[in-house]
């Protein structure tokens, strides 16, 4: 366990240890679980039956929906995979769709994150894009603060734009993604840690200093650095502790 004033995070399986969050507590849930894709996660086997996979997006997608407060939003990101013997794509993120909507959830957006890589397909087109599926609970009264995610206007010489406060991001959002190097340079083991810059985004879109945000699979901690730097509270579970030393050094917790 890792605790201080503002960071809880606890180890072992996140549908166990969320029971403990108490209802309406959490004003944000952001989260990043497996994709099913053969990751050297180490404790968890990335390699379920889908129907297993689904289960587990449900049950933990069910718990979400009791702690997030009655204005809160959630945050599913999930890629389109290859699956099966033919390596068939299969798009995850359809499935969260449906998981999120079957547990009540009124879907925001469903937003593309797009990115370059190395990898170069043969066979099909290469994939650039992952999504994440924006859910509240009330369509009608949930947090987002796009004044504070504007971004520069594109025509920056246009009279009509002076004074104005910057444009809406949109839905398709561009974020480097971590690889290899950028991993090596900052030290870090875990194989899929989603990029700082982008959950940064979402926390300050759709929470309040003061608030929790809470991750599920929090893998090399990132979430809560995120939590951290922007004067969130934070909650994290990650099955796997062999992470732990990692999220300690991340987010300069002394133990
Ligand atoms: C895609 S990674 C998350 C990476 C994270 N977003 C980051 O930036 O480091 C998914 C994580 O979920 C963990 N995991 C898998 N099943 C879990 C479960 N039932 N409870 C808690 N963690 C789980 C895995 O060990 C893995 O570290």
């Amino acid at each position: 366990m890792i605790k201080t004033k503002d960071i809880f995070v606890d180890f072992g399986d996140c549908r166990k240890l969320i029971k403990k969050v108490p209802d309406s507590s959490v004003r944000l849930v952001v989260t990043s679980p497996p994709y099913n894709i053969g990751k050297p996660y180490g404790k968890y086997l990335d390699t379920i039956p889908l129907d297993e996979w689904k289960k587990l997006i449900k049950d933990i997608t069910k718990e979400i929906y009791r702690v997030l407060k009655p204005d809160g939003s959630f945050f599913l990101n999930l890629s389109p995979i290859p699956y099966g013997e033919d390596r068939e794509i299969l798009p995850l993120p359809f499935i969260g769709y449906q998981i999120m909507k079957e547990e009540n959830f009124k879907i925001r957006n469903i937003i593309t994150w797009t990115f370059n890589n190395m990898q170069n397909c043969t066979n099909r087109l290469s994939g650039r894009y992952e999504n994440i599926v924006w859910g509240v609970k009330d369509i009608k009264n949930y947090v987002f603060n796009l004044d504070k995610i504007r971004i520069p206007y594109i025509t920056q010489n246009d009279k009509r734009l002076a004074g104005g406060k910057g444009r809406n991001p949109t839905d398709v959002w561009y974020f480097n993604r971590v690889n290899n190097m950028t991993k090596k340079s900052l030290n870090l083991k875990h194989p899929t840690i989603y990029p700082l810059d982008m959950i940064e985004r979402i926390i300050t879109m759709s929470s309040d200093k003061g608030d929790t945000v809470l991750d599920p699979f929090l893998g090399s901690g990132t979430t809560c650095l995120a939590a951290l730097k922007l004067g969130r509270k934070s909650i994290g579970f990650e099955m796997d502790s062999s992470y732990k030393k990692e999220i300690i050094k991340r987010l300069n917790v002394r133990q």
